[in-house]
């Protein structure tokens, strides 16, 4: 049984279909990349994955049980996390307050609750050593920090949320190499703990080094899925923009002229 099935998944945005009649799947202990240009519907996919956006039409099951998620909280509570494209930190807060963010934890005096400060910054500080994040000063407001400081602190709130699901949009987009490098390591961190994981991602590079299968979105439509082991870079990326491989067998007689005509028919 798949972890994740999305069934004839549709959105609508006023005139714009940004989804139309999508079915995606993913398992657990698996990582799936999602590719596809500038508008394919990457995003508003993993939106409604993860309870932010409602899809207009079409199913969405998780270990085998229908689900409808009017929230973000929704989709954490049924263990999903999704770090978004626009990571979506909150910049005037320190880094345990981002980290425990609509998850605070709290402790009581004499009945009255109260935030636990020190549990979150030990937490914290556990989380961003798991992940050989730097940070001196977790007091300092996020706003100032660096790509690599910020994706880092967006993956710590994902992993801290102990999710069978974590969803990554464009996680290596703005790192430097060596950041880069962190975040694939951890994926695979992931993967070895039996999670599932959703890659988002443009550099087809990043997608053969750790993913298993690839997903191939255009147009709001799912072009085709692929295990990484059975495809090569070429072939995904002439599938994200439609380019097809030259078929000398389907092309139109009449149009055969000059030296294609010479070339040997691949059989099949
Ligand atoms: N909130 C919205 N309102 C209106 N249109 C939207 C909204 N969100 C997405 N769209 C449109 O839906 C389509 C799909 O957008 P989406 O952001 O899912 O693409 P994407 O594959 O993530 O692209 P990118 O690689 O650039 O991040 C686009 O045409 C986009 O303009
Ligand atoms: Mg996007």
């Amino acid at each position: 049984m798949a972890l994740l099935e999305m069934t004839g998944i549709e959105k609508h945005f006023g005139g714009v279909t940004a989804l139309n009649g999508v079915d995606f799947e993913t398992d657990a202990g698996e990582v799936m990349a999602l590719v596809g240009d500038n508008g394919a519907g990457k995003s508003t996919l993993i939106k409604t994955i993860a309870g932010a956006h409602q899809p207009d039409a079409g199913t969405i099951r998780l270990q085998g049980k229908d689900v409808f998620m009017r929230s973000p909280q929704d989709a954490w509570k049924l263990g999903i996390a999704t770090i978004f494209q626009e990571l979506a930190l909150a910049d005037k807060m320190n880094v345990p307050d981002n980290i425990f963010l609509g998850q605070e934890l709290r402790r009581s005096i004499l009945g009255i609750p109260f935030l636990d400060r020190k549990r979150m910054r030990q937490r914290t500080r556990e989380l961003l050593t798991d992940l050989e994040v730097q940070i001196q000063d977790l007091d300092l407001t996020v706003e100032a920090m660096s790509g690599g400081q910020r994706q880092g602190i967006a993956i710590a709130r994902a992993l801290n949320l102990d999710a069978d699901l974590i969803i990554m949009d464009e996680p290596t987009a703005a790192l430097a190499v060596a950041e880069v490098r962190k975040v694939l390591d951890f994926i695979q961190h992931l993967r070895a703990q039996g999670k599932g994981v959703i890659l988002i991602s443009h550099n087809i590079q990043d997608v053969f080094a750790v993913a298993d299968r690839v997903t191939v979105m255009r147009q709001g439509q799912v072009e085709a899925v692929r295990r990484i082991d059975a495809t090569t870079p070429e072939e995904v990326i002439a599938l994200i923009t439609g380019a097809r491989a030259v078929d000398l067998s389907h092309r139109p007689a009449h149009n055969t002229g000059g030296d294609a005509a010479a070339q040997p028919t691949p059989a099949g």
